[in-house]
């Protein structure tokens, strides 16, 4: 196995050993208010989303993970049986390592052939090269590509990139592509700094991939066999502390929230404070391995417990999630008024 194919399965495995060991993800801090007198009622209608010109069963998405070794396969094939089922879009992992091992293809094309016409991401690192990328997206027949900003992650690996200049080359992918660009963070959060910088230059898809989830400094670590860089596990921004600062830039963009997302409550409450499209990524994992079955089983349970909070929080539809009232607690509170005073 390849040194690249080797890191893949080390994810998944690493992945699944830190999956009831995530740190906070701050979502405790968030607090909804309640009218006792609603004027609603339960509706399957309720949830309905467009997303990229395609409707989808809910404003949820598996979030990128896999690809390019044989338990990839396999779980790729999971995920994508289930997103196929439930109409809810998918990200593959990064693609990257296809330049170096296309060979590798038959674990990331399974996803399209389990699903033909399903929203399906595609997924590279941000030093791709505009043709790769192209090259990729035509492959794999992504509806999008995310490209993941991942520093932290990068810094941990012993093997990892020691150069983050990448803003040019962003856009000089959008410049080859005709599909909608997603620029993601991999869970340590996107700053409002950055938001900034992208939505200037006309990345208007984030996906704020905060911390408070899988923790890529943790994993990281762990590969190393010894955890001296383990201070860079705790430098992210929440999932709510990454939209709170999102809402506070002025420019609006297409919100994707992500990290550390692993109920319907939470997901609700990403809608609430302004995500515009959620994404989980170790909670369906943890489904996958059981099998595609289980995986459209909480799917389901997600599906109708979002369209009871729906009705419990007076809402006649998911898109209207963020009129729901909310408080925080002190932590948070202190916190938003400290990153609006900076920006
Ligand atoms: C990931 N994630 C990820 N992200 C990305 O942009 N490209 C990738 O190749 C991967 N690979 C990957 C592998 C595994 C096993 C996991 C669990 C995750 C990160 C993922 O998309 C997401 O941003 C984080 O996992 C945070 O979300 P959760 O896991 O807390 O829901």
């Amino acid at each position: 196995m390849s040194q690249r194919s080797q890191r893949k399965e080390e994810h998944l495995a690493l992945a699944k050993m830190f999956f009831n060991k995530q740190k906070n993800s701050d979502f405790h801090q968030v607090h909804l208010i309640r009218p006792a007198l609603p004027e609603t009622k339960f509706d399957n209608q309720s949830l309905n989303t467009q997303l990229f010109n395609h409707q989808i069963s809910m404003p949820i998405y598996v979030n990128a993970m896999t690809g390019g070794s044989e338990k990839s396969y396999q779980i790729n094939k999971r995920l994508a049986k289930a997103c196929a089922k439930e109409n809810i879009p998918m990200a593959l992992g990064s693609a990257s390592i296809l330049e170096k091992e296309p060979e590798q293809l038959n674990s990331f094309i399974v996803a399209r052939n389990e699903n033909p016409d399903g929203l399906i991401f595609a997924n590279v690192n941000p030093d791709t090269s505009p043709e790769s990328a192209k090259e990729i997206v035509a492959t794999l027949q992504a509806d999008a590509l995310q490209i993941h900003l991942n520093t932290v992650q990068e810094a941990v690996m012993p093997e990892g990139d020691r150069n983050f200049v990448w803003l040019d080359n962003l856009k000089r992918i959008r410049e080859e592509l005709d599909v909608p660009i997603i620029i993601k963070e991999v869970g340590q959060g996107l700053d409002p700094a950055t938001i900034n910088i992208l939505i200037k230059n006309a990345f208007t898809n984030l996906d704020l991939g905060g911390s408070g989830g899988t923790n890529f400094a943790q994993i990281e670590n762990e590969r190393r066999k010894h955890h001296d860089l383990a201070f860079l596990e705790d430098i992210g921004l929440s999932t709510p502390k990454a939209l709170l600062a999102s809402k506070i830039v002025k420019q609006k963009a297409t919100i994707f929230a992500s990290g550390g997302i692993n109920n319907s409550l939470d997901i609700f409450k990403s809608l609430v404070l302004g995500a515009n499209y959620v994404g989980l990524a170790s909670h369906f994992l943890k489904f996958a391995f059981l099998g595609s079955n289980e995986l459209c089983q909480e799917i389901e349970k997600i599906k109708s417990e979002l369209i009871m909070l729906n009705a419990l929080y007076g809402i006649n539809h998911i898109k209207d999630a963020r009129k729901v009232k909310y408080y925080l607690d002190t932590d948070l509170y202190t916190y938003l008024k400290q990153i609006k005073s900076m920006y």
